[in-house]
Order: structure tokens, then sequence, then C-alpha cells
């Protein structure tokens, strides 16, 4: 009896999808990419809510990033193609003026329209560089890149409603993202707020990227731009734009995206993730571990300071020993764009490391370390930011398949028999947790088989396959969307409870 009380059988609803073929519905397989992005540009985090980083390698020497080379992330699943297809009859609701009332995205177009230059960086950019492992996607540079945005300034918008009243103190964006049921609003909706007097000087609302509609997985039809603020305040899908007199009480804004020390939980005593502070690397060339010809090269990177723009950037070779002003080269699109820049080196067989060192217009120096903080955000720091290249003296014969070739080779998708599951004791216990105990419940944003959740508001479990510390980590302190477990589950439970998860999902 012994031997079955530790035994647990998955379920047979599982297993009869599985053998349906249906592997989309228990995370088999991940998600098809957005629509014009590649899987081969990008480093895939995270599938549920999208997660996607520009692989270094990608990046060009141009100034501007294509939309299929544009970074993804997104904080809780996007809104369905039924909504962000409304196009010019997308509305929003206005508050804070002398009068109340909506707009559309055609009664924008009818307005005085602005075009900037502006980068979007995740917070998390760089994390993957903090040595303490921070929750989340391990972002190393390419959450972040630099496009034309189009659209109405919210100083402009305000004015037709009147203009704002009652002395506001902050501009609060909220997002038109479906919200999970049975969770409080506020744990969970993306809304963000930002001075007022940011609001009114360059905030805007924008419908195009580069010139053509604003893609669905970016935002569109409408976003905020918040230009030379961290990511997470550009809210995409824009449904209500006020002028408040506090700041949101949604999560994201009162705890989620604070600077703070190690181990310390985040509250509105905090730094706000708002101004990007000056920050430089190098994308090229040889990034992604592709070997380059040794002899002359060029380097090539970006450099950029929220609201400030660049004045120099600097390369050394000897780790910060000496230094060399490298060339800004192309355009300078505005205080809130990046500069790209490049150095001639000339490289011998063998390996190199180069770092680069951006200074800002008003003389702000880009650090060799960066602050810890608990979250791993805003990660400026050169020393981690370096280039490795590989320079050879003939460079390696490509192998070169044709596609069609390389599609008949993928080898059949061999049948699946039901995986019978065997748990832990430990495991055991934390499934009835996972299953009945945590509130809000696991399953009402995850999906996983072995407890018959499906859950679609966070990753599925079965394909993410977290590790143990991870686990630990994302229950404990919670992660973006996700609300921390730490006050009502005892170390003992979140560790029966990472046990479980970890066990189900491998
Ligand atoms: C309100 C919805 C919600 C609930 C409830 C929830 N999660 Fe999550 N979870 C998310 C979202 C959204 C993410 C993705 C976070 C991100 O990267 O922005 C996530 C991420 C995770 C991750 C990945 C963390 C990482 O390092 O990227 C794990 C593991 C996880 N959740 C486990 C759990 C477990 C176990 C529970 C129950 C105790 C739980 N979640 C409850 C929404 C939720």
């Amino acid at each position: 009896m012994q031997h079955w009380s530790r035994r647990f059988v998955m379920k047979s609803l599982g297993a009869a999808v599985l053998l349906a073929g249906h592997p989309a519905a228990i995370g088999l397989s991940r998600r098809a990419m957005p629509v014009g992005k590649q899987t081969a540009t990008f480093i895939e985090h995270n599938d549920l809510p999208w997660a996607l980083e520009t692989r270094r390698g990608q990046f060009g020497f141009g100034p501007i990033t294509p939309v299929s080379h544009f970074f993804v992330r997104n904080n809780l699943p996007m809104p369905p193609p039924s909504v962000t297809d409304e196009g010019d009859h997308w509305s929003f609701q206005v508050s804070g003026c002398a009068e109340a009332g909506s707009l559309t995205l055609a009664d924008l177009k009818g307005m005085n329209v602005q075009t900037i230059a502006n980068v979007v960086q995740c917070s998390g950019n760089g994390r993957a560089f903090f040595p303490h492992h921070p929750s989340g996607s391990q972002w190393g540079v390419g959450g972040a890149g630099c496009a034309l945005w189009t659209g109405v300034r919210v100083a402009d918008i305000f004015e037709r409603f009147g203009g704002v009243v009652d002395a506001p103190a902050f501009l609060t964006a909220t997002g038109g993202e479906q919200l999970p049921e049975g969770i409080a609003r506020d744990a969970v909706v993306v809304e963000r707020s930002v001075p007022i007097e940011k609001g009114l000087r360059d905030c805007l609302l924008v419908w195009e990227m580069n010139g053509a509609p604003l893609p669905a997985v970016h935002g569109g039809p409408l976003r905020l731009i918040v230009p030379g603020y961290f990511g997470v305040n550009n809210v995409k899908w824009v449904r209500q734009l006020g002028a408040t007199g506090q700041q949101s009480t949604a999560k994201i804004q009162q705890s989620g995206y604070r600077l703070r020390a190690q181990g310390v939980t985040g509250g509105p005593q905090h730094p706000s993730m708002w101004r990007m502070p000056v920050k430089s690397w190098l994308n090229g060339p040889g990034a992604d571990d592709q070997p380059v010809l040794a002899g002359s090269a060029t380097l090539y990177g970006v450099a950029f300071s929220g609201e400030r723009g660049i004045s120099a950037v600097e390369v050394s070779s000897d780790a910060g020993d000496s230094w060399q002003v490298a060339k800004l080269v192309g355009p300078d699109l505005g205080p809130n764009a990046w500069r790209t820049f490049s150095l001639q080196t000339t490289l011998d067989t063998g390996i190199h490391r180069f770092v680069s060192r951006a200074t800002d217009t008003e003389g702000a120096q880009q650090p060799e370390q960066t602050q810890d903080n608990q979250r791993g955000y805003g990660h400026n720091g050169w020393g981690d930011h370096g280039l490795t290249i590989t320079a050879v003296k003939t460079l390696p014969e490509r192998e070169l398949i044709a596609t069609a070739e390389r599609a008949s080779v993928v080898p059949a998708t061999p049948v699946q028999t039901p995986p019978v599951l065997v748990l832990s004791d430990q495991a055991l216990a934390g499934k009835a947790i996972f299953d009945n105990q945590a509130q809000p419940g696991c399953g009402v944003c995850h999906s996983l088989a072995a407890s018959d959740a499906r859950g679609a508001v966070g990753p599925n479990l079965d394909t993410l396959k977290p590790g143990l510390a991870q686990l630990r980590n994302a229950i404990t302190q919670g992660v973006g969307a996700m609300p921390a477990y730490g006050g009502q589950l005892s170390p003992v439970e979140i560790d029966a409870l990472a046990a479980y998860v970890f066990e189900a999902s491998q």
C-alpha cells in the first residue's frame, strides 16, 4: 500500500489528449512565432507571455531596428486578434481633464501627428550578467531596440478634453489585456504611471512603428511611448489614459519594477524603473560565437542614454586599462535614439575581448559595475557587456543544405506513449499545494498536465520545465504578473511545491 501512495499515475484525461495529438493543449511544443518574426533571429525565453530576445549577431550597423528584429516582452498574454484587429475603431478613455470622454484611433489620425526615434529596452535587459541569478527571463543584450514611432502627443490629447485639472502628479496608462478571473485586478493588470511633467513633455500614443502599422505583438493598434524610459512604462494596447493624483495601485507599479537591494521586497519607497541610464555594448563582428577572419576588422555597437543622447563612446581591448575613441556612425536621430558606433582594429588569430563605454551629453559615464539589485534590473555596467571575438586564419567551410533537403531529414515525430509519473513523497505534498492550497491557484495561470491545469496566463510549465531554484525563486518572490507566495507558504511548503512542479514537468 505504501508503494501505491507514492505513485501518482497521470490522469487519463491528460493521456487521452496526448494521444489525440493536440500537443499545444498539453504543451509538448512551443507556440508558433508572432507574425513577421523568425526563430533564427531570437532567443526565445518564453512563449506565454512572449519574451523574445534579439540575438546579438542580428543587430546591424544602422540605427533603426527592423520590426522583424525587434525584441518582444509581454507581461500578460496579448489580447486576441478579434480585439487587436479593431484598427481605426480602437477606442480609449481619457480621464483627469476638464471633460471626460473617449477617442478612437481614427480621431488621433486627424490630429497633430509626430514621429520620434526612441529606444525601448526591457528593465531586465542584462539580467543574465547578475551573479545572483534573479528570477525572470535571462536577457543578455538583446532586450532592446530602436525604432521610429508615429503618433500624437499625450499633451495634445489632454488639451482636446480641456486640459488637465486638479494638479495631477502622474500620467497613468492602462493596457487592454484580458485579465484572468478569480484574481484581484491590481495583482495582474498592466497599468503604469510616470510623472505628469514627463507625460506632458514628450509622451506619445503611437500606432506606427518604422512607418508601418504597429504590429499587435508590439502593442498595436495603439500603445504609449515614454521616450527614454524603460520598456514597462510603454504600455501596450492602451485602453485608458489618465492624469491622476496618485500612482497606479497595480502591483506592477507599487512593488514591481522597483530597484532595491537583494532580499528586499519592493515597495513605493524604492526607485521606479523610469529613465534609462547611459549604456552601450558591442554587437560585432563575431557575436554568437561566429568566428571571424583575422586581419582588419570593424567593431560596431550601440550607445544610448534616456532623454540625453550620447556624446562619446570608447572601446578597450585590455579590460579598461586603455581606451580608444570610437566613431559615431550614421544620423543622430535625437536624444532618445541609440547612436551606432564603430572602430577599426586589427585582430590576430586567437580570442579577443572588447568592451565599450559611453558618455552622455550631460557627462554621465557608463560605470564598470552596475548597482546590484534583487530583480536584476537596469544593468549598464561595461564590464559584463564585453564582446568576445574568435579570429581564425581561415573560416570554416559552411555546410549549405537547401531548406527542402533539410526538411526531409527531420525525423518523424515518435509515437508518444502516455507517461506514467512517479512522484516522491515531497512532490506529492506539493501537488496538494498546487491543486488546492496556493491562492490564487497556480493552475489559474499555468498549464501543467499532471494537475490537469489549463491556465494560459503564464508559461506552460510542461514546456518550460523550470529548475528547482527557478521555481523556489518565482514562488517566493513572484515574477512579472505572477504574485509572490512567500507570505502565505512556509519554506517547507515552497520546497514541496517546487519539487512537485519540477518532477511533474520533467
Ligand atoms: C496570476 C497568474 C499567475 C499565477 C496565479 C501563478 N503564476 Fe507563475 N507566472 C505567471 C506569469 C505571467 C509568468 C511569467 C512571468 C514573466 O516572465 O513575466 C509566470 C512565471 C512562472 C515561472 C517561471 C519563472 C521564471 O524564472 O521565468 C514559474 C516557475 C511559475 N510561474 C510557477 C508558478 C507556480 C508554482 C504558481 C503557484 C504557486 C504560479 N506560478 C502562480 C503567472 C502566474
